[in-house]
């Protein structure tokens, strides 16, 4: 996933942009696979932190998992959705409201590329204890599929899988106390239908900041491509796995 610059003028307002289509995010953004999560966490973990938790679709299986879940999220609209099990915190990447090696690993959904990255973690590490994780996740559209390189295109989409940077750029490096992060990807096709993917597409911040009649020729240019009925929609989850280190 690209990172886009922190000094970008449209950075803060993009990052902070989703309170306004909660109830969207809620409904359309695609959960996270189960192997991926098993894969980042390390053996016998309890307590978690999801960061950046937003509505909770990483909260949601971390604690069908049977995790001991803190979700951590800066704004009220978003965090209202998170579920109840959660411990639900407001905080910030940059400040987090946990005590120092408190969480067994640290994950973040679709959220890392609007942290400042060498603040973020530093907390990150802060937090975990020796041999915690930390998990990065991204749900890419698979645009190897035809019609969703059509969907990507009238999206003008950052979150293509062919745009899958390689794995020297990996979205943290020199990080005292971290290991260099590992990735790997995974497959999925969560089950849509059309009202489910316009949600999806009105939970972007590109599509949340856009005039209101661009939106409209959007998202009737979305519904012209989108499969009658219920479809799986492909996509790759890209996650990076990195270890805390003496
Ligand atoms: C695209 S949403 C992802 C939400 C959730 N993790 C998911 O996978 O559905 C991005 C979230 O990051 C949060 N966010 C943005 N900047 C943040 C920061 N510096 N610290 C913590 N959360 C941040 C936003 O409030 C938003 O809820």
């Amino acid at each position: 996933m690209t990172q886009p610059p922190p000094d970008d003028p449209g950075w803060g307002v993009r990052r902070t942009s989703f309170g306004s289509q909660a109830d969207a995010y809620a409904r359309g953004r695609p959960p996270y696979p189960l192997e991926a999560i098993e894969w980042v966490l390390p053996a016998g973990a309890r307590r978690v932190l999801d960061l950046a938790a937003g509505t909770g679709r990483l909260t949601e299986r971390l604690l069908e998992v049977g995790l001991d879940v803190v979700a951590v999220e800066p704004l009220a609209e978003m965090r209202a959705h998170l579920p109840a099990g959660a411990q639900r915190l407001d905080g910030t990447a940059e400040a987090l409201p946990l005590d120092d090696r408190s969480v067994d690993a640290v994950v973040v959904g679709q959220a890392f590329h609007w942290f400042d990255v060498p603040v973020a973690m530093a907390e990150i590490r802060r937090v975990l204890r020796l041999a915690g994780t930390v998990g990065l996740f991204w749900n890419m559209l698979d645009d190897s599929e035809p019609w969703i390189d059509r969907l990507a295109m009238i999206l003008v989409a950052e979150e293509r899988a062919s745009f899958l940077r390689n794995e020297q750029d990996a979205p943290y490096a020199g990080i005292d106390g971290m290991s260099a992060p590992e990735r790997r990807l995974f497959r999925h096709a969560p089950i849509y239908d059309v009202e489910r993917l316009v949600a999806f597409v009105h939970s972007r911040s590109q599509t949340i900041l856009m005039p209101e009649s661009e939106r409209h020729v959007m998202i009737e240019a979305v519904r012209d491509v989108v499969p009658a009925g219920e479809f799986p929609l492909p996509l790759i989850c890209e996650a990076w796995r990195g270890l805390r280190q003496a």
